[in-house]
C-alpha cells in the first residue's frame, strides 16, 4: 500500500492566512495541519508516501517533513501546477503508484477514528469513508439504502441527496490511475474524485464505511478553529 497526501489547492477561504503560507502548514494546536493526515497514514504502517503540493511554499514542506527518515518512512514530492482537481493526484502519482494499492488523504482532513486496520486489510476495488454532517452542501455526498449500501454519489449537488459527506480519505487499487486519466474536467474545471467513486460503485467494487468519531475538513476559519480544539482535547494524539 502506497500513500498520497494531497496538499495543494489555493486555500482562498482562509485568506489572508494563506497569503503567507500553505493552508496545510497552518497550526492546528501544536503542529502544522499536514502532520495529522500524515499520522493517519503512518499509523496504518504506510512507508512510501507521495506528498503533492502547490508551487507556492513547496520548499516549506521539505523543510518540515524532509526525506521521511525521521518518521521511519520514505517521502517523495510532486508539484501540482494548478488545482485541477483531486482525481489529478492519481495521474501525477502514476509512476509512484506503479501497480500497488493506494491510500490518499487530503492534507487538511483530520480524523478522530482509528482506521489503521481498515487500511491494512484493504485488498482491491475502492473503499471510502462517509460522515453524517449538518452542512452536506460543502461536500460530495453519498446516499445509502435501508441496508446502508451506497446507491448514489454526487459532487456538491444543488439539491442534496444525503446528509452523509464523503471524507478526504480514499483507498483504491491500481485501476484508479487509468480511471483518473479517463475523467473529463467538470463545469468548474476540475477532475472530480466523485467520478472515481462512481467508477468503482458502478462495478460493484465500492465499499463505504460510516465514521463514528469526529472528522474535520479544516478549510474554513470555523473548522480550522474546531480542528485546534479537537487536537487539544485529544491532547494532540489523533491517529
Ligand atoms: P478544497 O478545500 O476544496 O480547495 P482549496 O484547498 O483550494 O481551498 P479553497 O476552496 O478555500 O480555495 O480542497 C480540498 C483539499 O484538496 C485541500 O487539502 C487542497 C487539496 N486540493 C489539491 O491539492 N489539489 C486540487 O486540485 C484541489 C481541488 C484540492
Amino acid at each position: 500500500m502506497k500513500g498520497i497526501i494531497l496538499s495543494g489547492g489555493s486555500g482562498t477561504r482562509l485568506q489572508p492566512l494563506t497569503k503567507v503560507t500553505s493552508k496545510q502548514l497552518l497550526p492546528v494546536y501544536d503542529k502544522p495541519m499536514i502532520m495529522y493526515p500524515l499520522q493517519t497514514l503512518l499509523s496504518a504502517g504506510i512507508k512510501d508516501i507521495l506528498i503533492i503540493v502547490a508551487p507556492y511554499h513547496a520548499g516549506d514542506y521539505l523543510n518540515l517533513l524532509g526525506s521521511g527518515k525521521e518518521f521511519g518512512a520514505r517521502f517523495a514530492y510532486e508539484v501540482q501546477d494548478k488545482p485541477e482537481g483531486l482525481a489529478q493526484a492519481f495521474i501525477i502519482g502514476e509512476n509512484f503508484i506503479e501497480n500497488d494499492n493506494v491510500c490518499m488523504i487530503l492534507g487538511d482532513n483530520i480524523f478522530e477514528d482509528n482506521v489503521s486496520e481498515t487500511i491494512k486489510n484493504f485488498k482491491s476495488g475502492g473503499h471510502i469513508f462517509a460522515k453524517k454532517v449538518s452542512d452536506p452542501e460543502r461536500f460530495g455526498q453519498v446516499k445509502f439504502d435501508a441496508s446502508m449500501n451506497a446507491v448514489e454519489i454526487a459532487e456538491k449537488p444543488e439539491i442534496k441527496i444525503s446528509d452523509y459527506a464523503i471524507t478526504g480519505l480514499y483507498l483504491y487499487d491500481s485501476q484508479v490511475v487509468e480511471a483518473a486519466k479517463a475523467v473529463k474536467p467538470s463545469a468548474r474545471g476540475e477532475l472530480e474524485i466523485t467520478e472515481l467513486h462512481n467508477f468503482y460503485l458502478q462495478k460493484g467494487q465500492l465499499k463505504v464505511d460510516v465514521l463514528k468519531g469526529e472528522w474535520i475538513d479544516a478549510g474554513t476559519f470555523e473548522s480550522l478553529f474546531k480542528a485546534g480544539e479537537l487536537a487539544r482535547k485529544k491532547n494532540a494524539t489523533i491517529t
